[in-house]
């Protein structure tokens, strides 16, 4: 049977993000609360971790040191947001992303919360100046923004509020890395945060470039997936620049000049509507049907792409 010294990590909405998160702290060996506020969410989400556990390990994928019935085992739900949070080491917020209802939510765990507790949001985009303002335990609340599926894409941004403590951040970069997450930290609360901030930028140039007639839509998903997407599994934007020329100072002398001047020819921010999301839309529902049945199966190849890739980064020696 699997034991678990720390008190409990709590996962508030047990959605999409929130069966992922218990996975992986479970794979860490820690213990944890599903806390729904619809009471057969609970249910169906444990059985789907089950059902995901199972099939990771039979597959050779499951994460942490622990079997499945172990990890299992320290997975339990929760129906009283009370006594779920009680002893909690770690509260994990996986509402839908919504202000008010999540404000609602830190306000409830505000006042069931003692003064020892990490209260973490997984926010995609809502600034912690806003999630976490007038809280009286603001001090220990943090933004960890996943990245879907989590169980396979490690990313975890922590973005504090202008007063969070410094030992929430450390406290939670440690705990994500003690359950095989790779933590960043963001210094200072920026809309987007990093990660959606880089992804805007390369959405814009890609949609400017079909609206502009330049590459049809297949083909621009082609220079990322068979040309830039390859080598940015493994490195950054930064270090790439650094090897392709003798180091950093190298490409800026080489290459700088070329990047600010077509930097300075790229468009105004696009509307994402009109003909060309139309367009868009005909060339994505050509390749993969926009019914539940063809997007459910190509999210399921991809999540397999992805499995063999974190494989992948596991077997070739370390950074
Ligand atoms: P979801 O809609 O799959 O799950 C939300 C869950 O919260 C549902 O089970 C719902 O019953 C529950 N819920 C609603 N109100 C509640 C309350 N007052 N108390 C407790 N539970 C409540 O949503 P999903 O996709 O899991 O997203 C959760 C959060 O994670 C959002 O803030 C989202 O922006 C963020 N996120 C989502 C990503 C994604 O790709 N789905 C990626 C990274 C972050």
């Amino acid at each position: 049977m699997a034991t678990s010294a720390a008190g409990p990590v709590v996962i508030i909405g047990s959605g999409i993000i929130g069966q992922g998160w218990a996975m992986l702290f479970a794979s860490g060996g820690l213990k944890v609360k599903l806390y729904d506020i619809e009471q057969q969410k609970i249910t169906n989400s444990l059985e789907n971790i089950r059902k995901e556990m199972k099939s990771l390990e039979q597959l050779g994928s499951l994460k942490g040191a622990l079997s499945a019935p172990q990890q299992l085992s320290l997975i339990s739900g929760c129906w009283d947001l009370r006594e779920a949070v009680e002893g909690a080491i770690h509260i994990q917020e996986c509402v839908p992303e919504d202000l008010e209802l999540k404000r609602k939510v830190f306000a409830q765990l505000d006042l069931l919360a003692g003064d020892d507790v990490v209260l973490a949001s997984s926010t995609s985009c809502l600034l912690p100046s806003r999630l976490f303002a007038g809280l009286a335990h603001v001090r220990q609340c943090i933004v960890a923004h996943p990245v879907n599926p989590p169980y396979y894409i490690p990313l975890v941004e922590l973005v504090p509020h202008p007063q969070t403590a410094p030992s929430t951040v450390d406290r939670t970069y440690a705990l994500m890395q003690k359950i095989g997450q790779s933590p960043v930290r963001v210094l200072k609360e920026i809309d987007g945060f990093a990660l959606n901030r880089l992804q805007y930028a390369v959405i814009g140039e890609a949609w400017r470039l079909v609206q502009e007639g330049i590459v049809s839509p297949g083909d621009l998903d082609l220079v990322m997936s068979n040309g830039l997407g390859l080598r940015y599994a493994f490195l950054g934007p930064l270090e790439t620049m650094h090897l392709n020329a003798e180091g950093m100072l190298s490409y800026c002398d080489r290459y700088g000049e070329g990047m600010t001047r077509i930097l300075r020819t790229f468009g105004p921010v696009p509307a994402f509507s009109g003909a060309t999301a139309e367009q868009v839309h005909q060339a994505m529902c050509a390749k993969v049907p926009d019914d539940p049945k063809h997007l459910a199966a190509r999210r399921q190849w991809r999540d397999e792409c992805l499995r063999r890739l974190v494989q992948l980064k596991h077997e070739v020696p370390p950074e």
